[in-house]
């Protein structure tokens, strides 16, 4: 790790300094609960006979306790003192850059190809970015900590390096000895933070997660999320994993209830050890997919290459042009206007991404979704099918 790293010296002033907003359930929670203006009659939903609506005229618990307690056996970290819990991973990446980041002063490193939101959310908070591209030669896309490490040279007022691994679009685990590289470079001044939002797609094989390592790195942070292999984009939960320190700074900066109740219901229930187990075997139904989406499209006309090592639940797959020589924008631009507002299939266009010429990114669907979009792309780009939906 790096021997220069100091928490203090690189937070923002205002937030060290931050007395954080306390409500009364932070230190009592049960018995007659007067102390927050809820409503003591019971919610308008309450002769519903869902369980789900249940107290749902308290306000939820500020600390989410139960839910961090099943993430400790299930990430096997030492203590819920490492858990942040936030309204999806978008909400922890604006977080963070507040915590860290001086509005129009200090800077962010990314990596593109990458995921939009540490852009979106440094502009918003009027950040700059600095772009160190992966190596995206031959669809490797790679680290290049050199270069990672010349960046932070020449911009000491870096605060936070976003690194995506499994990335989005590239679907690529990040190399860990790169990811080591980064952590340990003398020129980090500030802290590292690791999406994982599509870790649990990864082959068990390749021990992929880095959360256990946030024991031993104080400047390390990892997101994971319940939107993905958990199937529960729609409750936004996501979650941080960083060294208690730093927890202790989101936990002071967040709003009281981040987390509201019927999210934290459905969220307690996910991650019970039976519900686990589900989501093992749907991601290993999922990766059954993968392989035959990706053995049935590389056998359609004007559909080249399958970029990077398919890591998560999705193809970055590139559409040749007319001659199927190279990768066409034009055609792939083309096949994602067709399939959306003719055929009614919607990929993600990604050619204008770094090193991702005519690529479409595509989600590996339900067997007969994909089964449906091999037709159409059969069609559209061999004119042999007739099929649509
Ligand atoms: C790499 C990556 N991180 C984070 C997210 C967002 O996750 P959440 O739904 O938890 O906000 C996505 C969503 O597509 C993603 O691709």
């Amino acid at each position: 790790m790096s021997k220069s790293f100091s928490l203090e010296s690189i937070v923002r002033p205002n937030i060290l300094s931050l007395i954080p907003y306390r409500c009364a359930r932070d230190d009592y929670d049960i018995g007659i609960l007067l102390d927050a203006n809820e409503n003591s009659f019971g919610s308008v939903l309450q002769d519903n006979e869902s369980l789900l609506v249940e107290d749902l005229h308290r306000y939820p618990d500020p600390n989410q306790v139960l839910i961090k307690e099943r993430l400790v056996s299930f990430r096997g970290l030492q203590s819920i003192d490492y858990f942040f819990l936030g309204v999806g991973s978008d909400e922890i990446i604006d977080l963070v850059i507040r915590i860290f980041c001086v509005p129009g002063k200090d800077k962010i490193i990314i990596t593109p190809p990458t995921y939009g939101m540490y852009s979106v959310c440094a502009n918003i908070n009027d950040v700059q970015i600095i772009k160190v591209n992966l190596d995206v030669e031959d669809g490797k896309f790679q680290l290049k900590p050199d270069r990672i490490s010349n960046a932070l040279s020449e911009n000491p007022s870096t605060k936070i390096v976003f690194l995506c691994s499994p990335g989005n679009p590239t679907g690529t685990c990040l190399s860990h000895t790169d990811i080591k590289a980064v952590l340990d470079d003398p020129n980090l001044k500030g802290v590292v933070v690791i999406d994982e939002a599509y870790i649990d797609f990864t082959e068990e094989t390749k021990k992929a997660s880095v959360a256990k390592w946030v024991e031993e790195y104080p400047n390390l942070i990892v997101m994971h999320t319940l939107s993905k292999s958990f199937g529960l984009a729609g409750i936004r939960l996501g979650i941080c994993i960083a060294n208690p320190k730093i927890i202790r700074l989101m936990n002071n900066t967040k709003a009281p209830y981040n987390i509201n109740s019927l999210t934290s219901h459905v969220a307690l229930d996910a991650l019970s050890l039976q519900n686990i187990e589900k989501m093992r075997e749907t991601v290993r139904k999922i990766r059954v997919e993968h392989t035959k989406l990706m053995s049935s499209i590389t056998n359609i006309t004007g559909i080249g290459k399958i970029l990077g090592s398919n890591d998560a639940n999705f193809i970055l797959v590139q559409v040749l042009d007319e001659a199927c020589e190279k990768p066409s924008n034009k055609r792939a631009q083309w096949v994602y206007k067709e399939l959306a507002e003719h055929l009614g299939i919607v990929v993600r266009y990604r050619g204008s991404e770094l090193g991702c010429e005519g690529c479409l990114r595509i989600t590996v669907g339900n067997p007969q979704e994909n089964e449906i979009l091999l037709e159409n792309l059969k069609q559209l780009l061999e004119g042999t099918s007739t099929k649509s939906i």
